[in-house]
């Protein structure tokens, strides 16, 4: 009795789970279940971030535009992870919507993410072709029981390319509404990011034959992970070139512009190139406009002498590398999630985050306060150097770990002294009507106080 009732508890349980996670869902990737139901057209002016132009190829595609979408999550997390040691570390993506693509325009990085989202919607279809995914696409058998060269058969799926390319510069190039400098400049990226995807494909065998033997070897052509991709466009990216709009020679009809090497200007960019228009800046300070968070709080690597070094990463302001793996690790909160029908909270799932850097400060700052005195206790050591331990000054016990110590009294920190680097209190904002640190009486040491600016 007793066991059927947990049974229908535990159904109901997982029902309201999954009705949860289907809503879910279905915020995320409206089209997936709904094409069937509601019409194309509905379900594609719904979707957010998308141009007028995109959302016709999206009404023209509906199975496929759930494809693209994960084509612009690839490529954003590759670009997340081949940026991420480098001052600008491309969060800006997908931070509007799941169809942002956008960097700064017109500088090395935007020409990066054009080319990386593009790559990603390229490698996206194709993948969903050669699995059976798509209607229109599939394996490309042209070359099947074709022998090579090198004496092996071709087999297997190789991957037919073709039309992912040709929707991903479909649907990509989409968002390039205008023929200014800028779009001629991402049109240009997003090209080589489908290119690369094609240069890079690899060839896959397998062996036939008794245990292994491999008697006769059967290949096909199949992709290259995202990782490879997204490496090959970060040394294209190093090694980006320069490029301005000019006015193109046209006997007739409205004047047509093309991208020129800046440094020759009677040359063409390559076409797997990335190319850029403007210099991009230090991304060292935080601009919102822009959508630059700055470096401030990132991780440095202390010991680098690249992109990631302290020096480099901190934009010389200095930086701060005491340990603060103790305060950190005990201020890690409990972060849950309810599921149930309507917050009925039903099931929680938790994890461990890391709290806030203010939070770790608000810790160090309470342990301040505690910080205790303690003293150094000399002994001479086996090898007859000189050692030292702390123990607290009232007892001889060592000192709580997570504490703060101290040697000696602080100083009251009133009068300017430069030699000790104390600035004193002078001209120090205080409070008339706290009775604490903050108030008057405190902060400005019993000094006179009534030249104070009200
Ligand atoms: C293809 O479809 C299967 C089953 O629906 C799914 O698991 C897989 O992720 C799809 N692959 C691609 C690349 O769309
Ligand atoms: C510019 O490129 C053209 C065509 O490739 C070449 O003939 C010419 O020598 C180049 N000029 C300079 C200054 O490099
Ligand atoms: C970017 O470069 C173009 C020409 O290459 C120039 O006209 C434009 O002013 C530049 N924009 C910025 C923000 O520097
Ligand atoms: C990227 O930089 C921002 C701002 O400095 C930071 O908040 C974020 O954690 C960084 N992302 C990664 C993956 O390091
Ligand atoms: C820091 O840089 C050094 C030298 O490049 C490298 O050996 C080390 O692995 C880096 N540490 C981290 C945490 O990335
Ligand atoms: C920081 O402190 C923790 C715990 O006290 C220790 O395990 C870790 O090795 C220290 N890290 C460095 C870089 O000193
Ligand atoms: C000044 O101190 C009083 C009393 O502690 C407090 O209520 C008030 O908010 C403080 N004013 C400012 C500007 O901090």
């Amino acid at each position: 009795m007793e066991s059927q009732h947990a049974l229908v508890l535990m159904t109901l349980l997982l029902a309201t789970v999954f009705a949860h996670n289907l809503l879910e869902a279905n915020s995320q990737l409206f089209a997936i279940s709904s094409v069937a139901t509601l019409g194309p057209s509905l379900i594609c002016s719904r979707i957010p971030g998308l141009s007028t132009k995109q959302i016709a190829i999206c009404e023209e595609y509906p199975k496929v535009i759930n494809c693209i979408r994960e084509g612009y999550r690839k490529g954003a997390e590759e670009c997340k992870f081949q940026f991420r040691k480098n001052r600008w570390n491309c969060t800006v993506l997908g931070q509007t919507s799941d169809f942002d693509d956008k960097a700064i325009p017109g500088t090395k990085e935007a020409a990066y993410t054009q080319a990386i989202i593009s790559a990603g919607v390229t490698y996206t279809i194709t993948k969903a072709c050669s699995m059976g995914n798509l209607t229109d696409c599939n394996c490309d058998r042209k070359q099947w029981g074709q022998k090579s060269p090198e004496g092996w058969m071709w087999g297997g799926c190789s991957v037919d390319i073709s039309y992912g390319i040709k929707l991903s510069e479909d649907f990509v190039n989409a968002a390039q509404n205008t023929h200014s400098a800028i779009s001629l400049m991402n049109k240009h990226n997003n090209k080589a990011g489908r290119q690369v995807v094609k240069e890079r494909l690899v060839l896959e065998c397998k062996c036939h034959g008794v245990s292994g033997s491999c008697t006769t070897r059967t290949c096909w052509r199949a992709l290259p992970s995202m990782r490879q991709i997204g490496e090959t466009l970060k040394e294209y990216y190093r090694i980006a070139f320069k490029v301005k709009a000019i006015e193109r020679k046209s006997s007739n009809g409205p004047k047509a512009r093309k991208l020129v090497l800046q440094s020759n200007t009677s040359r063409k960019p390559d076409e797997d190139s990335l190319v850029y228009l403007n210099d991009s800046e230090t991304y060292c300070e935080r601009d919102v406009s822009s959508g630059i968070p700055g470096t401030r709080d990132r991780i440095c690597n202390k010991t680098s002498t690249g992109e990631d070094s302290c020096h480099f990463l901190c934009c010389e302001r200095g930086y701060d590398t005491h340990n603060f793996t103790q305060a950190l690790k005990e201020s890690l909160q409990i972060q849950c999630r309810c599921h149930g029908a309507s917050a009925s909270c039903a099931t929680r799932t938790c994890w461990q985050s890391l709290p806030s850097f203010k939070k770790v400060g608000l810790q160090l700052k309470d342990r301040y306060e505690k910080s205790v005195l303690v003293r150094t206790v000399k002994y001479p050591s086996r090898d007859g150097k000189r050692a030292a331990y702390l123990t607290l000054e009232s007892t001889d016990d060592k000192p709580p770990s997570k504490d703060l110590v101290h040697i000696d009294s602080s100083p009251n920190y009133c009068d300017r002294d430069s030699l000790k680097r104390i600035p004193g209190t002078m001209e120090r904002e205080c409070n008339k009507t706290s009775k604490g640190i903050d108030g008057c009486e405190l902060m400005c040491c019993g000094r006179d106080t009534t030249l104070m600016k009200s």
